[in-house]
């Protein structure tokens, strides 16, 4: 089955966000949203959160499923807005408790943050089944770039989150706790053998020298022919060599402690104090 996909990108992240739609009725998930953040003044907004119901509204359509590849860096997700707004399941991968254990001490959490993912209303492990409608979509765990992540494979596309990129840009780093270049290598040879005709869809889009569109869409064929990081069979030594290397040479992202520590919580803040005020931590020399 052929699901229809419609993209929405963030500027301010780099982030694409989808809603994968049944194509015999009104079901619907979404993947990956972006609850905007004003880093100076520490002040959300909804924008594009909005822009994504609006499409859902206008469509009729009935949001069963608010995914995440996994616990993002450089955005904030909007799965609880959105699940106020449409309804539906928020789910991830259900090694999220190991990032919720690494995050957990490193924002100094204390005993009322729970490491299971109970924030989540779904914990997916490889081989898991979701069903948007009659749409089925199977899920492969795909670490690496961190050791939750995960690829939902629906219907002849695969959201692939952080590990491929378009073939001009390459792949995700690595260098997060928990993250293993080792590992996303083997997570990229699972995604290759998918059929040559699966169309991917990546998480991060940063266009690429010669490229000056923003892009998020390719196939399989394509990324094993041309991705500039493992294309055309690269061996695994090789591949680990050039991305720690590279990584070694990246700043943090921008948004890194607010999201994790809202998006570990499945989106939500951190609990507000005895007024009603929120406050996140900035732990310093710490990551
Ligand atoms: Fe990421």
């Amino acid at each position: 089955m052929t699901p229809i996909v419609k993209a929405f990108f963030d500027e301010a992240t780099n982030t694409v966000s989808y809603v994968v739609r049944d194509p015999t009725g009104a079901a619907c998930a979404i993947i990956d949203s972006v609850l905007d953040f004003d880093h100076a003044a520490a002040r959300t907004d909804t924008a594009s959160a909005d822009e994504i119901i609006s499409y859902i509204r206008a469509n009729d359509l009935r949001c069963e499923w608010i995914l995440e590849s996994h616990v993002h860096a450089d955005h904030l997700s909007a799965a609880p807005y959105l699940q106020d707004h449409l309804g539906g399941k928020i789910g991830i991968g259900a090694n999220i408790t190991l990032v919720q254990d690494t995050f957990g001490k490193v924002f100094n959490e204390g005993t009322d943050f729970q490491r299971d993912g109970s924030q989540f209303d779904a914990l997916f492990k490889e081989g898991d089944t979701i069903m948007i409608g009659q749409l089925r979509g199977e899920v492969l765990h795909t670490p690496g770039h961190t050791p939750a992540c995960l690829t939902y494979v629906i219907g002849d596309a695969a959201f692939v989150g952080d590990t491929l990129f378009m073939p001009d840009f390459g792949t995700a780093r690595c260098d997060f706790p928990g993250g293993s270049s080792e590992a996303l290598y083997w997570s990229i040879q699972k995604i290759l053998a998918l059929p040559d005709e699966t169309r991917i869809f990546v998480g991060h889009d940063y266009k690429a020298p010669g490229r000056d569109d923003y892009a998020w869409e390719t196939t399989v064929a394509e990324q094993k022919a041309l991705n500039v990081h493992i294309g055309e069979g690269r061996p695994l030594e090789d591949f680990t060599t050039m991305r720690d290397a590279r990584d070694a040479t990246l700043g943090m992202p921008r948004l890194i402690l607010p999201s994790l520590q809202v998006n570990m919580r499945a989106g939500q803040m951190p609990e507000p104090d005895e007024e009603g005020d929120v406050f996140l931590k900035l732990p310093v020399n710490k990551l």
